[in-house]
């Protein structure tokens, strides 16, 4: 039985080595009490994603359910209030939108330039829901362009697909490359992970002269044992920790600690002094991350 063999095995000598340690996570007490944070499970994930899904109002699932079809590669799942299917992916897509349509004049919307688009999400959703767009450039890596591209021709009807450019971010050169003036230029999740000299070839190649900038991105780097990750090679963490503009250490579940990386945060994105912060928060799921939108003064 259960609980023969736990007793035996894990309560067999109550002691004071067993006492100091015991509530430890992946010790005894995960048999007593009903969570481990150990737990190799989907069991957090999904609690978490449940609880976001709950806080989201009705129009948050309108522009989702306006994006199409949102299953491809098969995702994780949960259910919406009004049992629509919703994946985290896409749901990250429809608050990219809802920060861009509150802050910005999307109705001047004619080209998106994304540096670093994954699988095309973001894409996806902003083709779908910005009635005006143009065009949507995406910049990225060779093998990455060809996943994203694969996936927006399956998603997209060919109205939407044709307004799509593909750029390879190898061969880019630092001529105009027949890309048209770009009113929006965003980075999610991803400048963070470049070395500082490529971000700033892409301020100088796209952001300086574009009309506004959205980045989401961390606000600063923590340590592998606060979210109890162990083992980790050290030479590939000193790789981790100089990416991106903001490399301070921090403990992102201090909110003061928050508050003060942010703030340097922002102003280490802002592409140069003729950009101003339109708005600003943080990532609702995960509040390390970032959103800002800057806008650039044309006269300056
Ligand atoms: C963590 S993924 C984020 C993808 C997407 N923005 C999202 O949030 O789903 C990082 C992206 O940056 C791209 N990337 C990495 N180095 C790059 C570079 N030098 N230029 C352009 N894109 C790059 C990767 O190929 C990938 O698409």
């Amino acid at each position: 039985m259960l609980w023969d063999s736990l007793v035996k095995n894990q309560f067999a000598k109550i002691d004071a080595s067993f006492l100091s340690d015991f509530r430890e996570p992946g010790n005894a007490n995960n048999r007593l009490a009903a969570w481990d944070p150990y737990d190799k499970s989907m069991r957090y994930f999904k609690f978490l994603f449940f609880h976001q899904i709950q806080a989201k109002d009705p129009e948050f699932f309108a522009n989702y359910a306006k994006i199409g079809p949102t299953s491809l590669g098969n995702p994780v799942v949960l259910t919406s209030p009004s049992g629509q299917p919703i994946n985290l992916d896409h749901f990250f897509s429809i608050e990219e939108f809802t920060f861009l349509d509150a802050n910005l004049n999307t109705g001047e919307l004619r080209h998106i330039l994304e540096i670093g688009a994954g699988f095309g999400r973001t894409a996806q959703a902003l083709v779908n829901l910005f009635a005006d767009l143009e065009v949507y450039t995406i910049v990225d890596l060779p093998e990455v362009l060809a996943l994203s591209r694969a996936y927006l021709e399956q998603v997209l009807d060919e109205t939407k697909f044709a307004k799509l450019r593909f750029v390879d971010a190898l061969t880019l050169g630092s001529g105009h490359d027949g890309i048209p003036t770009i009113d929006l230029v965003i980075n999610i999740d991803s400048f963070q992970e470049m070395p500082r000299q490529t971000i700033e070839f892409y301020f100088r190649r796209f952001i300086d002269s574009a009309g506004h900038f959205f980045s989401k991105n961390a606000i600063g780097k923590y340590s592998p044992e606060s979210v109890g990750l162990r083992g980790i090679d050290e030479s590939q963490l000193l790789d981790v920790f100089s990416l991106g503009l903001s490399t301070q250490m921090i403990d992102i579940f201090n909110p003061d600690d928050l508050h003060l990386a942010r703030t340097r945060h922002v102003e280490e994105y802002r592409p140069n002094a003729s950009f101003t912060v339109v708005a600003q928060e943080p990532l609702g799921i995960f509040p390390y991350y970032h959103n800002v939108l800057y806008a650039r003064d044309p006269t300056q």
